[in-house]
């Protein structure tokens, strides 16, 4: 057994990036099993999904989409807000009964979860029910311990000093359209209130030549667009001693002729001009940058450590679209830190009134164990951040309809990424500028990047008619 340490976590040791092949031999048969997985949180997780489908399909599993009819039930979780706690321990109270039926059934917990303390004592303690515990920095492991469960009781492998970087991972991708390409593993820019630089542990970049040797294969095979992705892209190579950094990786996939490339996400400390300009200088980097705010006020800002300015980062934010006037912007922001005044929220408010952001992710915060913000006695009630969320996304809604409508009537690039799971005379896709439309088209375009022209705004996606290739402005 071997448990999370928060304190381990936070350790941060100079080493060498040293890669490791995936040994994938120790798949026994689990012939014909049926495995449920379910994912919370970010395309982090998300992508860590696709490895873990990977490894249950090599074991002989096959996927289905019910818990109930499921053998092995992952839960691939996370950790940013207590809401993700909340979600994932009422889902094991569902896993739980299904075990009383079905005894033999296997859970296994992995994802951001797994790598707390707290969360670890609460699973031994309360669910002895859950039979295996990875991390997130052994998925590779998860064939091995389910093997070890099915003999053993619970299995609980998870380290809290993050392993080497591991290369030829396999995946089994959600889209044979879209992928998403790690870049770095975990970060290390501790900033107070968030725990992912102890649940991803140290920042580890990959080579860069194995990044663009990934999208040249995925490019092979079809894919039409790549995301780029890193706790902080823009500190990317930082932890190297290859002297490149993220403006040449973004270049180099750029290369590849690859059609489309995003990146998520970004900081505002690490971004340069170069890098800016790599954006601007390539038609195939979309024009879309995801910028989070956190906070408009200085002295809030400060106290999460995020290392920037009000100023600074609207100076950022106006240098982005000078460049690139095109370039859409969505942000992240958080209301009701520990003793945000009136004064420090309206100053976030002022920052989404001038950017006018094309869209933004809001959350009220929350206090992560072991992270600086949770020790800071906070004497802001929970209605009052309620409040403040509510006024907030009555703002932001309101920037992204503004930015929507200004799109009506005009042609758009989409990337059609499937049929509309609500009206199947519909397909869908996504601007080059990230936004969600809903399309009146012929599913043959599912695949392409074709010319779409917007007829309605709303607040989250557009509706628009398919045009024919050569209608492309
Ligand atoms: N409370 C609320 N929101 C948080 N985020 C990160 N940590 C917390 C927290 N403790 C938000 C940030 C980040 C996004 C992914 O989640 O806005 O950018
Ligand atoms: Fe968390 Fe992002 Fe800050 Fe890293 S940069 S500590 S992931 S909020």
């Amino acid at each position: 057994m071997n448990l999370p340490d928060l304190k381990e976590a936070r350790k941060r040791t100079k080493k060498e990036v040293v890669e490791k092949q995936v040994d994938y031999s120790i798949a026994p048969s689990f012939l014909g099993k049926k495995y449920f997985l379910k994912t919370y949180g970010c395309q982090m997780n998300m992508h860590d999904s696709e490895e873990i489908r990977k490894y249950l399909e090599l074991l002989g599993c096959k996927e289905v989409t019910t818990l109930e009819e499921s053998d092995i039930v992952v839960l691939n979780t996370c950790a940013i807000r207590e809401n993700a706690h909340d979600k994932v321990f009422g889902y094991l109270g569902r896993c739980k009964h299904l075990k009383r039926e079905k005894p033999e059934l296997l859970i296994a917990l992995g994802g951001c979860m797994s790598q707390e303390e707290g969360v670890v004592s609460e699973i031994l303690e309360k669910h002895p029910y859950v039979d295996v515990v990875f991390g997130t920095h052994n998925i590779h492991e998860l064939p091995l311990l389910l093997v070890d469960a099915q003999n053993k009781k619970q299995t609980i492998q998870v380290y809290s000093i993050e392993g080497d970087v591991y290369e030829n991972v396999k995946y089994s991708r959600d889209s044979k359209i879209s992928a998403w390409v790690n870049i770095m593993y975990g970060c290390d820019k501790f900033c107070t209130y968030c725990i992912v630089p102890y649940t991803r542990g140290k920042q580890r970049s990959r080579r860069l030549e194995k990044i663009v040797a990934e999208v040249e294969e995925l490019k092979k095979n079809g894919y039409m667009e790549v995301t780029l992705l890193g706790q902080n892209v823009n500190a990317y190579g930082k932890d190297l001693e290859y002297g490149y950094d993220f403006k040449d990786l973004l270049e180099s996939v750029a290369k590849t002729q690859i059609p489309r490339i995003r990146f998520v996400t970004s900081h505002p400390w690490d971004f340069t001009d170069e890098m800016i300009e790599v954006i601007a200088k390539y038609d195939n980097v979309m024009p879309y940058i995801h910028l989070p705010l956190q906070s408009g006020s200085d002295a809030i800002l400060k106290k999460m450590g995020r290392r920037y300015t009000k100023e600074e980062y609207i100076a950022l934010f106006k240098k982005i679209k000078e460049r690139i006037p095109e370039c859409s912007i969505t942000t992240d922001i958080i209301v009701g830190f520990p003793n945000e005044t009136e004064e420090d929220f309206l100053e976030t408010l002022d920052v989404v009134s001038t950017c006018g952001f094309d869209s933004a992710f809001t959350f009220i915060y929350s206090p992560r164990e072991g992270t600086p913000a949770s020790l800071i006695e906070d004497s802001i009630s929970k209605e009052v951040k309620e409040a403040r969320l509510q006024r907030l996304n009555a703002l932001v809604n309101q920037c992204s309809l503004e930015k929507n409508k200004a799109l009506e009537g005009k042609i758009v690039p989409v990337l059609v990424l499937g049929e509309n799971e609500k009206d199947k005379n519909k397909i869908y896709g996504y601007t080059d500028t990230m936004k969600l439309i809903n399309i009146n088209g012929s599913k043959d375009l599912i695949g392409r990047i074709v010319p779409v022209k917007v007829n309605e705004a709303k607040s989250f996606s557009l509706d628009g008619d398919a045009l024919k290739e050569s209608e492309m402005v």
